[in-house]
């Protein structure tokens, strides 16, 4: 059996994740998000309702001493211009979608340690990649995530895997106010050379696939998956 941990997994890519991963008999799953919806509570995964940023996050000993699989989620697409942020502004950024992940690695690190071969996949953007407009702070965290993936990558070799994923715009419940109208959707969609934006599925598929014995000579990547977005001009 497999141990899986997904944070992040009542909405959007955590939820598509945990349904792929709940479809096979040989995973145990665990998740974690502030609340608990239907379609998650639905899955009968080992649930723990807790809010990862400023809850004590000692309630995670509770996981089995084994951990083989680990997915962070919980992230934030703030776009405003630069002038307009505050320093603060980045630190709030940043405690969730960096020191979030660095405090939940830090505590589950004996227990992935003890599985033997684990993976870590975690979420960066791919406004680190491309410059876009108003992007500076998401850009600013994902950065940084995208050097530590590849930094504990290194440090974790060869027992526990490192990646993560730079998704392009998103169809979950983050992405809302960009693509609640037609008219933005369809914007959004052909400014992609794959003319469509992104399906929760298309990232969590690649998220299971590095989780998995098929992505287990793949470590220190950071994956596109941005319907061409980021290296192609059409
Ligand atoms: N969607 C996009 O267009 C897009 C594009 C590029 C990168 N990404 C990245 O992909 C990742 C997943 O994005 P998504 O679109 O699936 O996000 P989402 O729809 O907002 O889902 C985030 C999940 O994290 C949980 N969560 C948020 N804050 C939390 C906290 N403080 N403690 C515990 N759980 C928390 C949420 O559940 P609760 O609210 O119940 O806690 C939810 O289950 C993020 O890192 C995001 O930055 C997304």
């Amino acid at each position: 059996m497999k141990n899986i941990l997904i944070i992040g997994a009542s909405k959007g890519i955590g939820l598509s994740l945990a349904k792929i991963m709940s479809q096979n008999p040989e995973n145990n799953l665990y998740t974690v998000s502030r609340t608990e919806t239907e379609e998650l509570a639905r899955l009968e995964s080992n649930h723990i309702s807790m809010d990862i940023v400023n809850d004590d996050i000692g309630n995670l000993d509770q996981l089995p001493e084994e951990l083989h699989g680990l997915v962070y989620c919980p992230g934030a697409i703030q776009l405003r211009p630069f002038a307009r942020l505050k320093p603060k502004d980045f630190i709030e950024d940043y405690k969730l979608q960096v020191l979030g992940p660095v405090r939940v690695i830090q505590t589950l690190l004996p227990k992935l340690k003890k599985a033997g071969q684990a993976s870590i996949v975690l979420f960066s953007t791919v406004a680190v990649q491309t410059g876009l407009n108003f992007h500076s702070m998401v850009s600013a965290s994902k950065g940084a995530i995208e050097g530590l993936s590849r930094s504990l990558a290194a440090e974790f070799a060869p027992k526990i895997r490192v990646n993560c994923i730079a998704p392009s715009l998103t169809d979950t419940p983050l992405a809302f106010a960009l693509l609640n109208t037609d008219q933005k959707r369809s914007a959004n969609a052909e400014r992609h050379p794959l003319k469509r934006v992104g399906r929760a599925e298309d990232i969590a598929s690649m998220a299971a696939f590095l989780l998995s014995e098929q992505g287990s000579w793949i470590t220190g990547q950071v994956m596109h998956v941005d319907g061409g977005l980021s290296k192609l001009k059409t």
